[in-house]
């Protein structure tokens, strides 16, 4: 038998005319989930030996035996063998939408257990299990739970965040396409915990794949998931729907705008109900806490940051892909070790961490532990797990204008700090990164008198680099949410770093 991944990224790789090429010799092909070895896709296995990356024309030698695309076996792969794979250890073996598949390798265990001890028991387990939210902040998901399910009010909702818009990352798609079970176990979790009855996954569009599997999952699965019911819905492309108040007004029908906290979802979410809201990755970790034992999760980890983290190796990296393992493995074994440096060869400049609102760590920074504890006081954020490689090449001053272009793009516009502030950044990037002063014309209307005087300031003068400092400052501090108050760690972290490109 051949396996092959039918995930999204093998596919776009050309994993089914690889497939249908196995087929016409005869061979019988299993489509299963993909091993998050990206470089290798399509990846074709035959009996634990694996090829790949395979272009139809290579299957007859594979068959022959003379293929030079061997890897040997897959499970004894480098990047296989180093990882520790709780959320990912049905990943590139199991056929995503198989139900025997899934409770032969150990699904369900965790909602019976949940079910047998019951909701009081399964929070205690939780909350001891150190398992904190994986969308980026890492707040205690036992907590949550526990206020969602000490909150008065008969309707209680679950609702899954897999909007994931962090570029460079992955990892939640993968879960919904290759373990879809594994996830609507875990909701079933959570509901049975805070007494929801009913959930909903809010999913990217641009996520079609995760999107048909999800709703085929949802449909095979509901006799195991009852009472409790789950639903798809689909955003609409705005990057701050990741957030979870404009989450819940998109679900709602409203417009994607940030809601002010307090009240705390947890209190008054969906429909002003109390809400549990947590990440994919947060929601798939806990079938096996609940199956295996709070102690045992909670013995994996480095400092507060308990379990393992898919870390989602992306950019100009040899090696892309997930990696999943417990926290406090470092930056550069990460980048050198796992990820083999940059694709193009050349010396690694920079990598930014936790998506497009992520600090730019230097090599300097590669001793840091990966966990969210180290990374914030290195001023930087983990977020969620996304690593972009980028080689001696990058313009970091390009880099940072980016960060304030994408915030401007992606603004909601409820505040003025972030709505306002990130234009007025890109412009103050652009005179930074202009080779001479020009007058500027009657249009470049300044809001901020600071912004007059810098504009007489010589290039890279103190006075133009603390006009960004302060209006980094004042979107950090002043943002209602992380769009806005996180952009300004890129923008520092390029220019704490690399000053001289800023023109200082
Ligand atoms: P937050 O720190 O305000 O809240 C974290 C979570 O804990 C929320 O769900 C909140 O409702 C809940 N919470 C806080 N206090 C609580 C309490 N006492 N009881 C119950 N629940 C409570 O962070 P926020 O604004 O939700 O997210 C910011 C983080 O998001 C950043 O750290 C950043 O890393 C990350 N982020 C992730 C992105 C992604 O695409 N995954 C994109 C942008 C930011
Ligand atoms: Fe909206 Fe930006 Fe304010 Fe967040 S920081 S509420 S995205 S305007």
């Amino acid at each position: 038998m051949v396996r092959i991944s039918d995930d999204a990224l093998a596919l776009a790789c050309g994993a089914d005319a690889v497939a249908a090429a196995f087929a016409a010799q005869g061979c019988e092909v299993r489509r299963v989930s993909s091993r998050g070895m990206h470089r290798l896709e399509p990846l074709a296995e035959i009996d634990g030996q694996g090829f790949g990356p395979l272009a139809p024309g290579d299957v007859a030698a594979v068959l022959a035996g003379t293929s030079g695309r061997a890897i040997g076996r897959v499970e004894a792969h480098p990047f296989l063998a180093r990882q520790q794979r709780l959320i990912f250890a049905r990943a590139g073996i199991t056929r995503p939408l198989s139900l025997a598949d899934y409770a032969a390798t150990g699904g369900w265990a965790g909602l019976e257990q949940a079910r047998a001890i019951g909701p009081a028991a399964t929070l205690d387990a939780v909350e001891a299990s150190g398992l904190r939210g994986r969308g980026g902040a890492g707040f205690p998901a036992g907590t949550k739970w526990r206020t969602v399910a000490g909150a008065p009010g008969a309707t209680k909702y679950v609702v899954c965040n897999a909007d994931e818009g962090d570029s460079g990352t992955f990892a939640d798609r993968m879960v919904m396409e290759g373990d879809p079970f594994l996830l609507l176990e875990g909701m079933a979790i959570a509901a049975h915990a805070v007494g929801a009855g009913r959930g909903y996954i809010y999913v990217r569009s641009e996520y079609p794949h995760a999107i048909r599997k999800l709703e085929a999952a949802i449909a095979l699965a509901a006799p195991q998931l009852a009472p409790f019911t789950v639903e798809v819905r689909v955003g609409a492309g705005a990057y701050v729907c990741g957030e979870e108040t404009s989450l819940l007004n998109s679900l709602e029908g409203k417009r994607g705008e940030v809601r002010a906290k307090p009240p705390l979802p947890a209190l008054a979410g969906l429909f002003g109900r109390p809400t549990v809201v947590n990440n994919v990755l947060t929601l798939a970790s806990v079938p096996w806490i609940l199956a295996n034992g709070a102690e045992a999760y909670q013995a994996i980890g480095f400092g507060r940051s308990r379990g393992t983290m898919p870390i989602q190796l992306a950019g100009n990296v040899k090696h892309g892909g997930l990696f999943e393992v417990g926290f406090g493995i470092t930056l550069g074994e990460l980048v050198n070790e796992i990820g083999g440096g940059t694709a193009s060869g050349r010396p690694v400049k920079a990598v930014q961490v936790g998506g497009p609102l992520g600090a730019y760590h230097p090599p300097a920074d590669f001793h840091l532990p990966f966990d969210y504890e180290s990374f914030a006081a290195a001023d930087g954020l983990i977020g969620h797990a996304g690593l972009v490689v980028f080689d001696d090449s990058a313009d970091m001053r390009a880099q940072a204008r980016f960060a304030m272009a994408f915030c401007a793009a992606e603004s909601c516009g409820k505040c003025t700090p972030c709505r306002i502030g990130s234009t007025r950044g890109v412009e103050l990037l652009d005179r930074l990164g202009a080779s001479d002063r020009q007058p500027r014309g009657p249009d470049a209307v300044e809001a901020l008198p600071q912004m007059r005087n810098a504009a007489k300031a010589p290039r890279g003068s103190a006075a133009e680099i603390a006009l960004l400092e302060d209006l980094c400052e004042t979107m950090k501090f002043g943002s209602l949410c992380a769009l806005g108050g996180f952009t300004p760690y890129p923008v520092l972290s390029a220019l704490r770093h690399w000053p001289e490109e800023f023109g200082a």
